[in-house]
């Protein structure tokens, strides 16, 4: 394990090479962070925990033909993607005003949106991953008119999907964060994949009955009882009894 080699350390996840070409491994850590890295913690089981909720979303959306960079589950921490050209722009779609569009647009915490809106922001930690238009998108060249049609498209697929599998388990979607990449085929032509990860880390998630949060605003308000949260995602998705 430790003569792989690390190709890439973020706040969550480590990446390294795969076995083989064209293939990474996706490893789950236990480190949280919020605020742009101001506050950071070790929740003891989060990586585990993210990596199977991960996987059961990404193998589903493969099936329903979202197509995904996830292959297989190697361990209780670590995954086998597809090597992707990341695109450097967080999807965000969101069902429920919560976060930063409730403070953007002085709106209420929990009131529906009119419909589900589709957001990009550009990855950049030194500017706080700003929110960007289409137009920047096109002008800065971080993705072409055709690549922002395919994520916007696939995002709303995988929000009908999520919100449908999440309803199942009494829990409601209020927002999530994708990311995409690209790969390039036989003949060179590109295509979008989703990558990164879907887990309480990255989707706002409450309980339909309590409104009980069950995702990383646990951890971002000092709510306590995050790891417990993630593993009743988990539980009500049948995914694991125990935390593991
Ligand atoms: O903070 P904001 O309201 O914009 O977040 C929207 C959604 O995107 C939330 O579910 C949040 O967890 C997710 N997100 C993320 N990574 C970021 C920013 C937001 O996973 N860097």
């Amino acid at each position: 394990m430790s003569r792989r080699k690390k190709l890439y350390e973020g706040k969550a996840k480590i990446l390294y090479e795969g076995p083989e070409p064209g293939t990474l491994v996706q490893h789950f850590k236990d480190d949280a962070t919020a605020f742009n890295n101001k506050k950071q913690a070790v929740l003891e089981g989060k990586g585990v925990l993210n990596n199977r909720i991960s996987e059961h979303i990404m193998e589903n959306l493969n099936r329903i033909g979202v197509p995904t960079h996830f292959i297989r589950r190697l361990n209780m921490r670590e995954q086998l993607v597809r090597e992707v050209e990341i695109i450097p722009l967080e999807v965000v779609v969101r069902n429920v005003a919560a976060g930063s569009i409730a403070q953007r647009f002085g709106l209420n915490e929990g009131e529906p949106l009119p419909r589900a809106i589709v957001e990009f922001y550009y990855k950049d930690d030194a500017l706080g991953d700003p929110l960007v238009s289409e137009e920047h998108i096109a002008a800065f060249n971080w993705a072409s008119p055709q690549d922002v049609d395919d994520m916007i498209a696939l995002a709303l697929r995988v929000n009908d999907f999520l919100s449908g599998l999440f309803t199942g388990a009494g829990i409601r979607l209020v927002d999530f964060k994708l990311e995409f990449g690209r790969i390039y085929d036989q003949n060179d032509m590109t295509r979008i994949i989703l990558a990164d990860e879907i887990s309480p880390d990255s989707c706002r998630l409450w309980d339909m009955t309590s409104g009980e949060k069950m995702d990383k605003d646990r951890f971002r308000r000092d709510l306590g009882n995050v790891t417990e949260a993630y593993a009743e995602v988990a539980r009500r998705l049948g995914i694991m009894k125990e935390t593991g």
